[in-house]
């Protein structure tokens, strides 16, 4: 069974770190009578294990057991200042909350490590890791595609979600999504990336209705001994929605009900906004020989400009604002706006650009919007999985419906510029992509190398809300299962 599911029933927290003390409490409610080992860790290495089976009067009277759940350790005196402390329970994945939030003792350094475990970036290199957090990362909305490659009834592509070949479709005035696999013997559906037509297996030929129910089993009556509707088959249908032209899917389940409007929140009204694609947008695709988390923290690491992309010079703070909303975050360049003003102006169609934005959706989406003179481009990014060492990256670039400070000379040269425009957007957004991907793919080189946490400056402070909201979709319980029937 998946460790995810198994570390759920447990429960407990860093409390303090002071005078070399760290203490806290830990329980399992799966065995509520047993005392549990604590595993205590400096800057990623392990300096010791703890038996948390102290009476705590508080936990007794929050009715933790009979409140004996509770440790103090104290730090080994070589542990030096600056690091950071975590710690689980012996032997599983479950860290107790708090963990990494501190330095060592008298010296807590905020933005040292974050709240990120040391076991980050284990699906980076452990394809059973790697299995074990897409069945989990399904139920979460993701997106899938663009309304414009669905244009005519019938149209579909086929998609990967939660690390399952899935495809969608449309009938008529609907969107519909199902996994990628007949209810039958479980051949695949759809056997390319795109085309037109009904659903019909390429095995023996059951057919399917807009439902997904089976509604056509060639020579039903005399191998099945009944009718279609008796033999009940189903593909195993996805929830799908759309904001602007992005097609969001998620299977269902997994302790969350929450629409897509919902779990995007404030970004909800933007991202309509932005992504409401005037025709085809131009397509910038390629695959990265890195794991999805790299390529989507470098969109989220305002620090690597100068380096990475030749940048004069770095960012100063007060430069950037950042925003967080739900499992989600936004850089905003420029303080003219505030998330929130900007979602009330884009729902309102009233929102005027002023300078860079980029949102990061989790769990693998970047949407950002950038000025090429005078107009404004949207360029939507998609980092999705396929293996622990490889993504294939999805790029769309397109000019938005923003107003843009167009005068009558731009207006008259359209014509010509736009060609020239997209060409140069293209050309300079590609060039960052590059750039983005060799370092991913540098970084994926040494990956099973990645011990311990990493140390997060105040630039890098979005990659922290990422994890966290990596660890909130990791602990929520459920992965995807078969749900055909
Ligand atoms: S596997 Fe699809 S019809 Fe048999
Ligand atoms: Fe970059």
């Amino acid at each position: 069974m998946f460790d995810f599911l198994r570390r759920s029933r447990y429960r407990g927290y860093i409390d303090t770190l002071s005078d070399g003390f760290v203490s806290g409490w830990a329980h399992d409610g799966g065995r509520p009578r047993e005392r549990l080992s604590i595993e205590i860790y400096a800057g990623g290495i392990l300096v010791g294990v703890v038996r948390a089976d102290s009476f705590r009067s508080d936990l007794a009277v929050a009715g933790i057991g009979d409140g004996k759940f509770a440790f103090s350790f104290a730090l080994p005196a070589e542990v030096g200042d600056g690091g950071t402390i975590a710690a689980r329970v012996a032997k599983t994945e479950y860290w107790l909350a708090n963990s990494n939030r501190y330095g060592t003792a008298n010296s807590p350094r905020p933005g040292r490590g974050g709240s990120i475990p040391p076991n980050w970036a284990r699906a980076l290199t452990d394809d059973r890791a790697f299995r074990e957090e897409q069945a989990m990362l399904g139920h979460c909305w993701t997106l899938l595609g663009i309304t414009p490659d669905l244009e005519k009834d019938g149209d579909w592509f086929r998609a990967t979600l939660g690390g399952r070949s899935i495809f969608v479709q449309r009938f008529g005035d609907t969107i519909k999504g199902f996994e990628n696999r007949c209810a039958h013997r479980f051949f695949p559906l759809r056997t390319s990336d795109k085309g037109n037509g009904p659903i019909v297996c390429g095995f023996h030929h059951w057919h399917y209705n807009r439902d997904g129910h089976a509604v056509g089993i060639p020579n039903c009556l005399e191998v099945f001994g009944t009718h279609p509707r008796e033999v009940g088959a189903r593909l195993v249908a996805l929830d799908i929605a759309t904001c602007g032209s992005l097609i969001f899917g998620r299977f269902p389940g997994g302790n969350t009900s929450d629409s897509l409007e919902d779990y995007l929140g404030e970004g909800f009204p933007i991202l309509d906004a932005m992504c409401a694609m005037p025709g085809r947008p131009q397509r910038l695709n390629g695959e990265i020989a890195a794991n999805w988390k790299l390529p989507m923290e470098i969109t989220l690491d305002d620090y690597h400009g100068v380096a990475i992309h030749h940048r004069k010079r770095h960012a100063k703070n007060n430069e950037i604002a950042y925003f967080r909303f739900g499992m989600h975050s936004a850089h905003f360049t420029g303080h003219n706006d505030t998330l929130a003003s900007m979602s009330v102006a884009c729902r309102e169609n009233r929102y005027v650009p002023s300078d860079y934005r980029i949102f990061n959706i989790f769990p693998n989406l970047a949407v950002s919007i950038s000025n090429a003179r005078p107009y404004w481009f949207c360029h939507v990014q998609l980092f999705a999985p396929t293996s622990p060492r490889q993504t294939h990256h999805l790029g769309w670039l397109f000019q938005t419906g923003f107003p843009a400070r167009e005068r009558a000379l731009d207006r008259w040269m359209r014509p010509l510029s736009d060609v020239i425009r997209a060409h140069l957007v293209r050309h300079f957004t590609k060039k960052i992509v590059e750039e983005d991907r060799r370092a991913c793919e540098q970084m994926q080189t040494i990956a099973h190398q990645f011990e311990g946490s990493p140390i997060l400056g105040a630039q890098e402070k979005r990659i922290e809300w990422f994890e966290e909201a990596y660890e909130v979709a990791m602990s929520r319980g459920e992965a995807i299962s078969d749900t055909r029937r």
